[in-house]
């Protein structure tokens, strides 16, 4: 074999990243270049979009085959035919007598034997009829998030990590309610609110592998780079998740299926954004700490960027969303643009102030600019107000963004905000 050079040698060595030519990333303010956002009342053939009539019929479809086909990848598919559920588990007095426990087995396909979602419901207990409730997914298993014993352990595939205990790819007792804080769920149901779950694992294994597993294999998704140009990824994977999650939600008397709040974190907030801008059902849409192909404008040049989750996360989007690597004005969409589609239902966006990776203000930007669609149907955005200082939010009715401070992460804290925006818009 000849001798190659060291760099090609480095850059054919599978998994080895590291001769890539480094991808930029800015943290300055002040060197944030100028940029151009498309505006989603403008249609592709340069019209203006006259009414919220005129965005529905024409601009709302437009811009949902932009984001498919450029960013997400196309969602092959609703609902399956043979989708099917069996309560497995319901406790009347778990968390203390606080709460009623439901365990539910949902498959995709009529085959018991193929790709199936685990869900987990608390609901509050001694509710007088169905109640609102959020549903998200949880990263290690529906049992961290309580330390509840009575909530099965997943057997799922996941990513090792000693901190949680998961061992051998395998949650382990000791993964139980390492993200109880991150979920609050005595504080979600003393207020009278459901919480739904799911680990997104059962939906795509959150690795390239995942794509033909789950979800992918019930529609028979190609391999990673197989994949046709426009052909899924994992979040346009965990958005459809989260719409049969839903479809469950309609059927069980316990949950008021219209007043249901999808809510993520990180590249869940991701999923959500996605799964609320193309299933009317969800009754308004949380993005915490979201980012980079979540709420942050990707044309704003700060923080993570399109080359850099794309080249970390290859499975994440379509393969067509490559093309902006390092051209993200070239992209005819932007995130505003992707809230704006959930309009009017509302949007609630979340930063946290040490979170510069996910760009707060891109974040609180996507918000501002997502308005005039708000505005359309009446509702007051987010247009004129400043950016909210740390540990303020402003709740427009529409849009609502709040900063909180410390890292990445979603606490307590942001659940307060979420509730009041609950309180506002799911309490009838
Ligand atoms: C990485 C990734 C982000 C993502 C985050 C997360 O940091 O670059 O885009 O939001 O992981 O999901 O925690």
């Amino acid at each position: 074999m000849p001798r190659l050079p060291l760099l090609a040698c480095l850059l054919l060595a599978p998994g080895l990243h590291a001769a890539a030519p480094a991808i930029p990333i800015n943290y300055d303010e002040a060197k944030v270049p100028p940029y151009t956002l498309p505006d989603p009342l403008v249609a592709a053939d340069g019209t203006p979009v006259r009414d919220a009539a005129d965005w529905r019929a024409r601009r709302r479809p437009e811009l949902l085959e932009l984001f498919a086909r450029e960013v997400h990848g196309r969602t092959p598919g609703g609902r399956p035919a043979g989708m099917h559920w069996e309560v497995t588990g319901v406790d009347r007095a778990a968390l203390g007598g606080k709460a009623v426990r439901k365990e539910v087995t949902l498959w995709f396909t009529a085959r018991r034997d193929g790709p199936r979602m685990h869900l987990l419901l608390y609901l509050p207990a001694g509710a007088r009829g169905p109640v609102p409730a959020f549903l998200g997914y949880n990263y290690y298993g529906n049992a961290c998030v309580h330390p509840d014993p009575g909530i099965s352990l997943s057997t799922a595939w996941m990513r090792a990590n000693a901190e949680f205990g998961i061992v051998a790819n395998r949650a382990t007792a000791r993964t139980r309610g390492v993200h109880a804080a991150r979920w609050d769920v005595e504080t979600v149901v003393a207020r009278g609110y459901g919480t739904v779950t799911a680990y997104y694992g059962d939906v795509c294994e959150d690795r390239p592998e995942g794509l033909t597993g789950g979800a992918g294999a019930v529609f028979g998704t190609s391999a990673m780079e197989a994949r046709r140009p426009d052909e899924w990824g994992a979040i346009g994977m965990w958005a459809w998740g989260l719409s049969r999650a839903l479809d469950y939600l309609e059927a069980d008397a316990d949950v008021d299926a219209r007043r249901v709040a999808v809510h993520g974190h990180s590249r869940l907030g991701k999923a959500a954004l996605w799964a609320g801008a193309q299933d009317e059902r969800f009754a308004l849409v949380i993005a915490n700490n979201s980012g980079a192909g979540g709420a942050a404008l990707s044309k704003r040049d700060f923080g993570e960027n399109v080359a850099r989750i794309n080249t970390s996360f290859p499975f994440w989007f379509a393969r067509n969303f490559r093309a902006y690597n390092g051209r993200e004005a070239a992209l005819p969409v932007d995130q505003h643009q992707l809230v704006a589609l959930v309009a009017p239902r509302p949007v609630h966006v979340a930063s946290a102030t040490e979170d510069a990776w996910a760009d707060p203000r891109g974040e609180y930007l996507s918000a501002v600019h997502a308005a005039p669609v708000y505005a359309l149907f009446g509702r007051a955005g987010l247009r004129g107000a400043a950016m909210p200082g740390p540990d303020e939010a402003v709740l427009g009715d529409g849009l609502a963004y709040h900063l909180r401070t410390g890292k990445h992460d979603i606490t307590p804290r942001d659940w307060a905000r979420y509730l009041e925006h609950a309180d506002r818009v799911l309490r009838r």
